[in-house]
């Protein structure tokens, strides 16, 4: 079977079940978030909160799974501590969808925040500029992308964040790293095997996965392998996160966008300098060469033997790499059988 096919069956799956698709859940505390709020101010950190906690089921003007942001705001008009003690500990109400699952674990504080994004963003909105339509039902299958989702994925570390970029491709970037471990082309994630098990169950991929690489990061810095990692947090740039991180003391933002028609992904690098130089020459997870057929490019530096690129200390401020899929180079060939 090609990979196409392969990606035809897989995303296939999908309509299954729409509660399901909208269940995108986020099983444990992710402090790293909190952490970031220097770089941002009280509000953005709300926003960034909401996206990655509560807009898998909560929509701005429409009901997907969970009320709208406009009817949550309506009932709790002033009271942004009615939505905290909600999210903590939330009741049954509304017999047409499931229990809200409780929240607590994004710790109070957060909520607090986030309560007063929901409220502060539904200023001036009435009930009457809810959205009733087909679309509705649409928009739960076919989620608004981008989307940043903190979930457990397979074979990445427990601080995983599974992003869905424009278009149809998504990745998984591993926050203990602070390193892409894959990318794939179809639907987003299923992470009801999350909220079911409580926390223990991983989520399904709607998709196949593409260029797995391992648990390290692929940086070489100054000649050695980058030992340490340190995960700063993220911000969104046109609504896809930008991650920053310390790796060996070096200062990383790292921005991910899709490359035309879907032919796969550009990693966008930003450095605060390295005395020489710097090596990205990532490996694959398993023994068998998970990378092989991937072209890889960058805008600046050279390409260093068996795969990867380095740059010098002045090309290694800022420079791409672009991940090319094989079905790019070949698009009929050796692939298909
Ligand atoms: C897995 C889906 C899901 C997620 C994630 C989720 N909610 Fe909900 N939420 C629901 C559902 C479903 C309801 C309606 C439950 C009911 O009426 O019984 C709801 C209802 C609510 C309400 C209305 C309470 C009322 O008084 O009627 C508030 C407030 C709320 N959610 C806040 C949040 C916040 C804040 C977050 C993120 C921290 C969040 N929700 C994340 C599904 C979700």
């Amino acid at each position: 079977m090609s990979p196409t096919e392969l990606r035809t069956k897989v995303s296939g799956k999908e309509g299954r079940n729409w509660v399901r698709q909208g269940l995108l859940l986020v099983a444990l505390s992710w402090q790293v978030v909190a952490g970031q709020s220097q770089e941002l101010t009280a509000n953005a950190n709300g926003a960034v909160l909401f996206n990655t906690y509560c807009a898998a089921c909560h929509l701005l003007k429409q009901k997907q799974v969970g009320p709208s942001l406009i009817e949550i705001a309506a009932i709790h008009k002033d009271n942004p501590q009615g939505i905290v003690d909600w999210a903590m500990n939330p009741g049954k109400k509304r017999p047409d969808t499931i229990q809200m699952p409780p929240m607590n674990y994004v710790g109070a504080d957060n909520l607090k925040s986030i309560a007063d994004y929901i409220l502060s963003t539904t200023e001036g909105m009435e009930m009457s500029d809810i959205e009733v339509s087909e679309e509705t039902v649409t928009s739960i299958e076919k989620p608004a992308r981008p989307r940043v989702q903190r979930v457990f994925m397979p074979d990445a570390g427990p601080a995983s964040v599974a992003v869905a970029l424009p278009g149809s491709i998504s990745y998984c970037w591993d926050a203990g790293s602070c390193s892409l471990r894959y990318f794939w082309q179809g639907d987003f994630i299923d992470a009801w095997p999350v909220w079911k098990g409580n926390g223990n169950g991983l989520s399904r991929i709607l998709g196949e996965r593409e260029f797995e690489t391992s648990d390290v990061s692929p940086f070489h810095i100054n000649g050695q392998l980058a030992e340490s990692s340190k995960f700063l947090g993220y911000r969104l740039r046109n609504g896809s996160p930008e991650f920053h991180y310390e790796l060996d003391g070096v200062r990383f933002r790292e921005w991910i966008q899709p490359l035309p028609n879907d032919g796969g992904i550009r990693l966008i690098f930003e450095t605060d300098g390295v005395g020489e130089s710097l090596v990205w020459k990532p490996e694959g997870r398993e023994s068998e060469n998970l990378l092989a057929g991937y072209k890889i490019e960058s805008n600046r530096g050279s390409a260093v033997d068996g795969g990867g690129w380095k740059w010098n200390a002045a090309e290694a401020r800022f420079f791409h790499i672009t991940i090319k899929t094989p079905q790019q180079e070949f698009a009929v060939g050796p692939f298909d059988e």
